[in-house]
């Protein structure tokens, strides 16, 4: 190059360094903000995310309860889906009050499901077939019968006793804290041998762990480490937004959580003073040091706080899930009681806005069904014979065409649905139980309240067996299994949906294939279209130039959607149909991805 060229260019590079230093060029953060935008590509963004109930999934060892082992041997039909990432919901060490999410033992496997070998083989067999394995954490609480509380209520001045948090009986009683699992809602425990009570925002058999206390923190990331050090990819927090606690115990009112909670005590318990600290810690300790992801179960959490816990300037988690999707419809005074003619404009806003919440910053989720809800189809679409399997594949184009990483609930893609069952005994559930109890302590209607079930609430209608084939058990275990299987297997099970190409299983695997050849809908703009039209979900996925236009019949008619946009000569991607008409009328459950011309 010319010596005097050369100069210049030197000189120039000098002066748009001065420049950039004094902010004169680039507006101060504007880099940064690029980088940190939504677009920035992450492979926890990318993922399709395929949620595993243990118990429920696949039994080998014939003691009607799911296992290690069962996944492992399903492992080629998990790969065949086209996911990328696989969260298990807790396998340690537990006497399962509460299935596992309470722990006895974080460093070991439960011993229904089998044993750290075959753990070890199991996370083998995902890695080589290029799957993803993430864990649930689960450091709210630990099991009652876990070694450290054993020791805690053993006397007060144990060496564990801080490791929870205790109320000594003399002070009188405690401030109300809501106890989520309890008949009589109480979130303390008298505990006789100290005089004490234990907080539990639990059942009794879950006592909350005092994060307050820095050698639990340190307990906690060594443990966390120890299996991120075995090669797991992250973890999905179970409550984690409850960790921090004002151990003063305040009377809180519910003037109080209307004034500063929205009148909820999930919110209050998720803005604990030293939450975000700890989570900065946790991160710095832990996280930061693995390529590993992070979900947070966003108990608690709002819109205005969303970003306090994945804004990645922030350093501590890098998603979450909110409840607002999956509250809506619930008619308040009832526990979890479904009103039919929920709102489908209410539905698009709360997803609307979410949406927004990470417009600039942060990555949102996107999930209908989990091991906490009632099937997908049953309450968001229509579980009749007639439309069971159009509304689930609905449901499936809307998880995996919105923005923000989908978790898919393992069973939807069958479109398995609500068990519905006509007795209590049928249920196993800690929280129907709990719930049916405290309708019985108040003289309520119990029979109304099984109704209720059947659609709204009760968590083991997504929690029975997998339904594989149409034998004994659904193929699922050759001992009567742990939770009755839903009858319907006789025709909705995975083998026979493996020979139809038309299957509801075979759409969710377009759909995933779909929505990874497709950048636009994993990182572009949404755009709410037809915002007012009561029965369809319409919207625009953009990214440099390539738009695509979502279209979903939520409702059992045929219905029309108002468009600006010219649809008849538009590129077919994707619908539920075989016969797809651009007429811009939905038959019922109908869905649609076009590519804009
Ligand atoms: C949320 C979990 O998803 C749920 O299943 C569990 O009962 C509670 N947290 C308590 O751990």
């Amino acid at each position: 190059m010319n010596k005097s060229i050369a100069l210049s260019f030197t000189k120039v590079k000098t002066l748009l360094r001065l420049l950039l230093i004094f902010g004169c060029i680039i507006p101060k953060n504007s880099m940064a903000q690029e980088i940190k935008s939504p677009t920035e590509k992450k492979w926890w963004k990318e993922a399709v995310v395929y949620q595993i109930y243990p118990r429920s999934f696949k039994d080998t060892d014939g003691d009607g309860i799911g296992d290690l082992k069962g996944i492992i041997s399903k492992l080629d039909y998990i790969k065949s889906l086209g996911i990328d990432v696989v969260w298990l919901n807790p396998i340690y060490g537990s006497p399962n009050a509460d299935n596992g999410y309470d722990i006895s033992d974080y460093q070991s496997i439960m011993k229904e499901f089998g044993t750290m070998e075959d753990f070890n083989t199991l996370l083998k067999g995902m890695h080589e077939r290029g799957l993803k394995l993430v864990l649930d954490l689960v450091v709210n609480h630990t099991s009652d019968e876990h070694k450290w509380f054993q020791e805690s209520r053993k006397s007060r001045n144990n060496p564990y006793r801080n490791y929870y948090h205790w109320w000594p009986a003399e002070k009188g009683k405690p401030a109300f804290r809501p106890g989520a699992f309890e008949a009589d809602g109480s979130g303390w425990r008298y505990d006789k041998t100290t005089n004490s009570y234990y907080l539990h925002y639990f059942s009794y058999k879950q006592p909350d762990l005092n994060w307050e206390n820095p050698k639990v923190r340190q307990e906690i990331y060594n443990m966390m480490r120890w299996w991120l050090n075995k090669g797991i990819d992250g973890f999905r927090m179970d409550v984690i937004p409850f960790i921090s606690k004002d151990t003063t115990f305040p009377v809180i009112t519910q003037a109080d959580l209307n004034k500063n909670y929205e009148g909820r005590w999930d919110v209050y318990m998720a803005e604990g003073p030293h939450l975000h600290d700890y989570l900065k810690e946790m991160n710095q300790e832990v996280l930061s040091k693995y390529d590993c992801m992070s979900l947070a179960e966003g108990a608690g959490m709002l819109k205005s706080t969303a970003l306090n816990f994945v804004d990645p300037d922030r350093h501590e988690l890098n998603m979450g899930y909110h409840f607002d999707g999956t509250n809506l419809g619930y008619i308040p005074g009832y526990f979890k009681k479904m009103n039919p003619n929920w709102s489908l404009i209410e539905f698009k806003k709360i997803y609307s806005d979410w949406d927004a919440v990470y417009d600039k910053k942060g990555w949102g989720t996107i999930y209908l069904g989990n091991h906490d809800q009632p099937r997908m189809t049953s309450r968001w679409g229509n579980d009749s014979p007639e439309f069971r399997a159009q509304s689930s594949k609905m449901l499936t184009t809307f998880l995996l065409s919105m923005r923000g990483t989908p978790y898919y609930y393992n069973g939807d893609e069958i479109g398995m649905v609500n068990a519905k069952f006509d007795k209590i005994e049928d249920y196993r559930d800690i929280e129907t139980i709990a719930e049916y109890e405290k309708v019985k302590i108040a003289g309520g209607d119990l029979k109304q309240f099984i109704e209720d079930q059947k659609t709204g609430g009760a968590r083991d209608n997504g929690r029975t067996p997998f339904q594989w084939d149409n034998s004994k058990n659904a193929g699922f275990s050759t001992a009567e299994p742990w939770l009755k299987v839903n009858d319907n297997h006789i025709t909705l099970n995975a083998e026979v949906q493996e020979k139809d190409p038309n299957s509801v299983l075979n759409y969710f695997r377009k759909m995933v294939n779909l929505r990874k050849s497709n950048p636009a809908l994993i990182y572009g703009k949404y755009t709410l279209v037809d915002k007012d039209n009561p029965n369809i979900y319409a919207y625009t996925r953009e990214l440099d130039g390539k738009k695509l236009l979502i279209l979903l019949n939520f409702s059992n008619k045929t219905a029309t959607v108002n468009l600006d946009y010219d649809i008849v000569n538009a590129k077919v991607l994707i619908g539920n149909y075989t016969d797809i008409s651009l007429d811009k009328n939905l038959k019922p459950y109908e869905a649609i991805i076009l590519e804009l011309k």
